[in-house]
């Protein structure tokens, strides 16, 4: 069975790559953010609280995200493994998801920051069905414009230069530690995140053909 994790600073490519790893897999790729954005874009409650804290670059407070997160794991495509892209992000949510799951894998991203950022100011996405684009490295056919649905491509809110610092720093206080937490556990593989994206699908799928 695959149940991973993939860990790694904000723009480290988690998103892009959970994407195409999960589909050729055959496993669900949940992402907390995209799952809290989700909300945020329906103004559900939950969503509206949520919508605060991403702005501001901040972590959602550990029930929501619990919360959303435990819907989607119950849901039947998940019995049979899972890509987990943002979850879990500090160590009370690896121990919450310890009691619900095994983990076979966590693969942690390895990438310079000076990377990031370059990667993140010139990241846009389809709000519709969530492809991830980089105005840089994989623009659009249309400018604008997205590929599968033609949907006006928009940033992230919290791609703004202050809400990335902030992201930042929360990583390193916050997420950075679940490195060290998982490598005890004897679940870590580190993967290097530059490179084009395929170099990088390629370093994945060998470190996971390990396990
Ligand atoms: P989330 O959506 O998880 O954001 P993140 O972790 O900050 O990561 P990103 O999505 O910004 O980056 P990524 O690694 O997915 O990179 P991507 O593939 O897009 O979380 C957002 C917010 O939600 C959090 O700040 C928090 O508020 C809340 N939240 C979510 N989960 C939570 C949790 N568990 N607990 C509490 N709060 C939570 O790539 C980035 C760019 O680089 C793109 O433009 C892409 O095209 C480009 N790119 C990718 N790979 C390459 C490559 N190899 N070469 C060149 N460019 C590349
Ligand atoms: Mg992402």
């Amino acid at each position: 069975m695959h149940r991973i994790v993939f860990l790694g600073p904000p723009g480290a490519g988690k998103g892009t790559q959970a994407a195409e790893v999960a589909r050729r897999l055959g496993i669900p790729h949940l992402s907390t953010g995209e799952l809290l954005r989700s909300a945020a874009a329906e103004q559900s409650p939950l969503g509206v609280e949520a919508d605060g804290y991403i702005r501001a670059g901040h972590l959602v407070p550990d029930p929501l995200v619990l919360r959303v997160l435990g819907e989607r794991l119950e849901r039947p495509d998940a019995r049979g493994g899972f890509l987990l892209d943002g979850f879990p992000r500090t160590v009370a949510q690896a121990e919450a998801l310890g009691r619900v799951t095994a983990l076979d894998r966590v693969v942690a991203f390895e990438i310079p920051e000076a990377m990031l950022l370059e990667r993140l100011t010139q990241r846009r996405h389809c709000p519709n069905c969530r492809r991830i684009y980089n105005l840089a490295t994989s623009p659009p056919r249309v400018a604008g414009r997205c590929d599968d649905d033609q949907s006006p491509l928009e940033q992230r809110s919290d791609d703004r230069p202050s809400a990335v610092r902030t992201r930042l720093k929360v990583y390193l206080e916050q997420t950075a530690p679940l490195v060290a937490y998982y490598r005890d556990l004897g679940l870590l593989v580190t993967v290097d995140a530059t490179g084009t994206p395929s170099e990088v699908r390629a370093r994945i799928e060998a470190s996971l053909s390990r396990a």
